[in-house]
């Protein structure tokens, strides 16, 4: 007798390989994730039989998910990030998190430092003017030099790395700060440690590096723009959660600091009408750092192959919640 396959849960864009790999190996109910939403508030009984998901960040995974899921052995995120899983409630069950680390870093280093350039040369807003004819009636107004000056990463993890690695082809003098110093990277003489609150002050460019988590929300807001110079210009490409957007469009408009470069906010898609959307000083990319065909692929590969490692009884290759790996010897 042939052993009935696992039934999974797909809410995330599969290549016809990866597809075809999957359902040789599960029985796959593919749903976007507005249809796993609706599946969570309807209680739909398919839920109970479901032993892998793999989902990307807008697939939420909560409390009230994982007490309709009894059977589920691993989440696996097609993201670095995992701010849409509920981690705790899914290691109290004994539930493999999964995630993609690694393959994205250059990708979203390269739009970091894109941004960066973007908004301090002016790209966007040159691209405007040049279209809509204003270059026939005087000259493009003036923009900023990088070299010389000072970024600031919050947070310096893997991605942070690449971006304060790159930096140095710009001659930025790169500071960090995060809750463990990275003495590392510091005897590297690739960036220095400095408090918080001095992080905000001395950059002339600040980027955030850090993930979203309850000690991170909203944790950049009206006291911290206001450490920073009116000359700043603030860059997220991490996500929108950290930041209070409230305080950031008061910041923007009363000349706190002079630009922001966001490719990440709070609610994804932002509305087109959202005051951030209106103000000129502000650059904005649709959360696609990671969003090169190449990237992508390798995320997806990492997602699938953890999602199939789990359910075959095997070590997944990124686990967040490796205390369950711990407990499993
Ligand atoms: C990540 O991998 O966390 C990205 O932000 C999702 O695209």
């Amino acid at each position: 007798m042939t052993e009935a396959k696992p039934k999974i849960l797909v809410a995330a864009p599969l290549p016809a390989d990866l597809a075809a790999r999957l359902a040789e190996a599960a029985d796959v109910w593919e749903a976007s994730f507005q249809e796993v939403a609706r599946a969570v508030e309807e209680k739909d009984p398919r839920l109970g039989e479901i032993e892998g998901v793999l989902g990307t960040i807008f697939v939420k995974m909560d409390e009230a998910f994982f007490a309709q899921t009894p059977k589920l052995k691993v989440a696996s995120n097609f993201a670095v990030g995992f701010d849409n899983i509920t981690v705790p409630a899914a290691t109290k069950r004994g539930i493999l998190v999964c995630n993609t680390p690694g393959v994205l870093d250059n990708a979203v280093a390269d739009l970091t430092i894109a941004m960066l350039l973007g908004l301090a040369r002016g790209i966007a807003a040159n691209d405007q003017f040049v279209r809509t004819g204003a270059w026939a009636k005087g000259p493009a107004p003036l923009t900023h030099d990088l070299r010389g000056r000072t970024l600031g990463l919050l947070g310096m993890g893997r991605i942070g790395r690449v971006v304060a690695k790159t930096a140095q082809a710009f001659d930025l003098k790169v500071i960090y700060h995060k809750p463990s110093r990275d003495s590392a990277l510091e005897a590297e003489g690739i960036a220095s440690y400095v408090e918080r609150d001095e992080l905000f002050r001395q950059a002339d460019f600040l980027s955030v590096h850090c993930p979203a988590n309850e000690a991170t929300r909203r944790s950049i807001g009206t006291r911290e723009f206001a450490l920073m110079k009116p000359s700043a210009l603030f860059i997220n490409t991490a996500r929108g959660a950290i930041v209070d957007e409230a305080a950031l469009v008061q910041a923007l408009k009363d000349g706190s600091i002079a630009g922001a470069a966001l490719d990440v906010m709070e609610v994804e898609p932002i509305d087109a009408a959202h005051p951030l959307c209106q103000l000129p000083n502000v650059l904005l990319q649709p959360h696609v750092g990671s969003a090169t065909e190449e990237t992508r692929r390798a995320m997806i590969d990492l997602a699938v192959q953890n999602l199939l490692d789990a359910l075959a009884g095997r070590q997944p290759a990124a686990v967040v919640n490796r205390e369950l790996l711990a407990a499993a010897q």
